[in-house]
């Protein structure tokens, strides 16, 4: 299995020598690459255990694979383009070291949104199924490789629709992801903001029950675990049979002896009721770390975003939580040049960057995508101007958290090690392990032998980029 959130991996150059062919005799051997949100992460999880028990054999490399599954995200347009361009790569790849052609499915929202048309044209993709059908992969992949389906035969080789029923469980001994298991909680969404699609791609909300999702973490805890994160597109809006609201979901899980904390995403500004922001103050177990989009600054857009508040009220839930959950830090989303986005418009963006002073905002141009609401609107803010517009909202982001993160010089705080730094850049001092804290902070600190999920407690020294430098103190 492979993730990627960013860059796609550079596929000139075969690796050869680190792979053994793919074993062509009708035992499958399935490589997963997982792209977009931590839901696809969990859900590519699930499908590599049901196909695990279903005998076929999850391989590290697409070089190995008979089949290549593409877990794929719809949410931007370059999105889509990124995996178009994948699958011509990786069939390439094939041709030029005489591999045979693996089997090439196309999983998640693009499957969903686009259903048949994968199956068009040059770039097409043996199979595509959507993220409510993932238990129909074993015996849809069982007859491909058998080749007992006609390569004509479109409506078997594509399985798209939502079901209410299909809540998919991963299992926990295939992971954790940075030392926190991720647990869907629920999946779609029924807010339908205007430039978004995942609520067709993703349909509508559907709740996993607290049985599930508490039975699903106790066996996380039985095998080891200690963190969770819950997973959904507005996990605030959780409410299962109009009984539990995700206050008291929580509080449920904070019971579960041995688990030691607990983080979520994401949350939508409106659902951050005072009830909500209490109950996470008050369970220790919940980490005080908030992932709450804004979208935009301005009244004007996010009344056409429809996103439900305004500035105004989003900065009073801040300020709430900053009174009752300690140490509490935020991030965010943003979405610039939305149709009719005005200069004036973008400065109040500005505004609210520097008003909360996010500890990171994931900060995106705003690409038309179709049959959404937004896309009858004229999307008239030249290419130029959002990518402007993004360099400058960048540029705020880094100059708030670099003072943020210069008055944390001297501090000492707690984290848990997730495992090796990616950069191991000072060799000398031994190896380099990177800690979170609650609140969501990296620390990098260097030597000794770390066990993951230790707890340590380190000076901060520093920053580079948004993780912290450490050292640890005995
Ligand atoms: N264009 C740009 N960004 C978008 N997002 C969602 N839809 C679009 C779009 N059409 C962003 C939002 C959301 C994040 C997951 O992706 O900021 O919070
Ligand atoms: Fe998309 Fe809005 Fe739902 Fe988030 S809340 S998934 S941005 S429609």
């Amino acid at each position: 299995m492979a993730t990627f959130q960013g860059d796609l991996p550079d596929l000139t150059q075969p690796d050869l020598a680190q792979t053994k062919p793919p074993k062509g005799n009708g035992l499958a051997s399935v490589y997963i690459e997982t792209y977009g949100c931590q839901m696809n992460v969990y859900d590519s999880q699930a499908i590599n255990g049901l196909l695990e028990d279903a005998g076929f054999d999850i391989v590290q490399h697409d070089l190995e694979a008979d089949v290549i599954l593409l877990n794929t995200c719809s949410v931007r347009d370059l999105a889509e383009h990124k995996i178009f361009s994948r699958v011509g790569d990786l069939r390439h790849r094939r041709t030029k070291t005489e591999l045979p052609q693996p089997v090439i499915g196309v999983c998640g929202c693009m499957a969903e949104r686009m259903g048949k048309d994968l199956r068009k044209g040059q770039r097409r993709v043996d199979l595509v199924v959507g993220v409510d059908n993932y238990d129909t992969l074993p015996d849809l992949l069982g007859k491909l490789t058998a080749k007992t389906i006609s390569p004509h035969a479109h409506d078997e080789r594509t399985v798209t629709g939502h079901r209410s029923d299909a809540h998919y469980v991963a299992p926990p001994s295939l992971y954790p992801v940075n030392n926190s298991h991720l647990v869907t909680i629920h999946k779609g969404c029924d807010y339908k903001c205007t430039y978004c699609i995942v609520p067709y791609t993703r349909g509508p909300q559907s709740e996993k029950s607290p049985e599930a999702i508490v039975a699903e973490i106790a066996g996380i805890v039985a095998g080891g675990g200690t963190e969770v994160t819950l997973l959904g597109q507005n996990v605030t809006a959780y409410n299962w049979q109009q009984d539990m609201d995700f206050a008291k979901l929580i509080e449920e899980v904070a019971e579960i002896d041995g688990l030691e904390r607990i983080r979520f995403l994401t949350g939508h500004p409106t659902d951050m009721h005072p009830h909500l922001m209490d109950t996470i103050g008050r369970l220790d177990k919940v980490c005080p770390w908030l992932h709450v989009p804004v979208q935009s600054g301005s009244d004007r857009v996010l009344r056409r975003m429809k996103r439900l508040y305004n500035s105004t009220g989003y900065l009073e839930m801040v300020e709430y939580a900053h009174k009752v959950i300690p140490d509490v830090t935020f991030s965010t989303d943003f979405i610039v040049g939305f149709p009719g986005e005005t200069e004036a418009d973008f400065q109040d963006t500005l505004e609210m960057a520097r008003k909360v002073k996010y500890d990171q905002a994931f900060c995106f141009k705003y690409s038309e995508r179709p049959g959404v609401p937004a896309a009858k609107l004229d999307d008239d803010v030249p290419d130029e101007e959002k990518k402007r517009r993004l360099a400058e909202l960048l540029a705020v982001q880094e100059e708030t958290w670099n003072a943020a993160a210069t008055a944390c010089v001297g501090q000492v705080w707690t984290g848990v090690v997730e495992g090796p730094a990616r950069h191991q850049d000072q060799r000398d001092k031994g190896p380099s392990w990177r800690l979170r804290t609650a609140n969501n902070r990296k620390i990098i600190v260097h030597g000794g032998d770390f066990e993951v999920g230790a707890e340590f407690t380190a000076r901060i020294n520093g920053y580079k980029n948004t993780s912290f430098l450490g050292e640890i103190q005995d």
